[in-house]
């Protein structure tokens, strides 16, 4: 008697859990993103993000915004790049060809929250009179464009000043908001010496001035410590230390840098005055394997993968880009772009660029860095 009642309730309690995980693996595989959910984990995000800003780097429990799948939305995307004044040829797939158009139409979809619509003019009336500025590459170069493309269709008709000199940068008048791009690939400096063009893995003198007095500030960098060649890698020595060298191990170097880069904001920086996060590893899409299509890369891609991992596995670089901040003093957000982006091998310019290559390393605009910004946005309202 005893024991079949032992049996029942161990029954019982199989059973719930089996609803339970039931439902939440019913709610992971739903297409359709479902409104009235989304909305209620987007406020429960929001109002969870506390943790965030306390804890730094880590996310609050029951929240990763960069886990997830993309899903179909017909309401993107969120702008048109034929009437952003701030758009680059080497973005503007529409413009340079690209015939189809289901790439613009997919959101980020986190397994357990939401990623809260982006509000341009709220963005500009939040940080009213304040300084945003994104460092690094190209890829600050995409997402920096798509911000002030995604602003500016909020707010169409408000006045614009488009500086383009050196840092690049866009004001919106009416708020006294500007959003900078300073231009910087290794982050530490390059120098002219009698030898050469040395990369100096200890060193942050250039542009560091222009980084002080920011409120936000977004780092970035990886794509040019893999370029090889004196021409594209833009050096010919290494300084490591006190010795001058020839070349290293790539992932050493990019780990010396950024670590060089991680005391500069620990010993310049003051959180109280700016928030900084960096933008994570962003993928290339070069080598089909990585997803099971040999001899392919982004060229004629027309869909994200499905699902929520990349079959070609993370990026040495990540595990770097982590290790560095952990060890920060300063609390640097990640925004964990990676995994999300590896899934998106739709969204390169491939040949639809202004310089007709084949490029599998940046995003079209609109597109994946919209994403991008719409988690900085999150992040930032948390
Ligand atoms: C949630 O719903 C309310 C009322 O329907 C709406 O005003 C708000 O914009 C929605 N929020 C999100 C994040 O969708
Ligand atoms: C770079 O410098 C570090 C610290 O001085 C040293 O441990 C490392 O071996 C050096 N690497 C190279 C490739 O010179
Ligand atoms: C950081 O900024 C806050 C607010 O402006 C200020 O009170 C504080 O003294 C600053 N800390 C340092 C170390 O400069």
């Amino acid at each position: 008697m005893g024991l079949k009642l032992i049996s029942l309730f161990l029954l019982v309690s199989l059973l719930i859990l089996t609803i339970l995980f039931g439902a939440d693996q019913a709610l992971a595989s739903d297409k359709k993103p479902h409104v009235s959910h989304r909305n209620r984990t987007a406020l429960a995000a929001a109002g969870g993000g506390k943790a965030v800003i306390m804890k730094g780097r880590k996310q609050e429990s029951g929240c990763n915004l960069f886990q997830g799948r993309w899903v179909f939305d017909a309401s993107y995307p969120l702008y048109d790049t034929s009437t952003c004044p701030f758009i680059d040829g080497q973005f503007d797939c529409l413009k340079f060809g690209r015939p189809d158009k289901q790439f613009l139409k997919y959101s980020w979809q986190p397994d357990s929250c939401t990623v809260p619509r982006f509000d341009g003019e709220a963005f500009l009336k939040r940080w009213r009179g304040k300084r945003v500025m994104f460092v690094g590459d190209s890829l600050s170069l995409n997402m920096w464009e798509s911000l002030g493309c995604m602003i500016h269709a909020s707010v169409p008709n408000t006045k614009t000043t488009f500086l383009k000199r050196s840092p690049l940068s866009i004001t919106f008048e009416e708020y006294d908001v500007t959003l900078y791009l300073y231009r910087t690939p290794y982050l530490v400096d390059i120098s002219k010496e009698s030898v050469g063009r040395v990369l100096n893995l200890g060193t942050i003198e250039d542009g560091a001035d222009a980084w002080k007095d920011m409120d936000i500030l977004i780092f970035n960098s990886w794509h040019w410590w893999v370029h090889r060649g004196a021409q594209s890698q833009g050096w010919d020595f290494i300084r490591n230390g006190s010795s001058l060298i020839r070349d290293m191990d790539r992932l050493d170097a990019f780990n010396i840098g950024l670590t060089t880069w991680a005391q500069w904001v620990d010993k310049n920086v003051n959180t109280s005055q700016t928030r900084v996060f960096f933008q994570g590893i962003s993928p290339s899409h070069y080598t089909g394997s990585e997803w099971h299509e040999p001899r392919k890369n982004c060229e004629g891609q027309m869909q994200p993968l499905t699902g929520s991992t990349y079959p070609g596995g993370s990026l040495p670089a990540q595990n770097i880009v982590s290790r560095v901040l952990s060890s920060m003093k300063t609390h640097v957000y990640l925004l964990d772009i990676t995994t999300l982006s590896q899934l998106r091998k739709d969204a390169h310019p491939s040949a639809y660029g202004v310089d007709k290559g084949m490029d599998c390393s940046h995003w079209c605009l609109p597109g994946l860095p919209d994403t991008w910004n719409q988690l900085l946005y999150a992040a930032l309202s948390m």
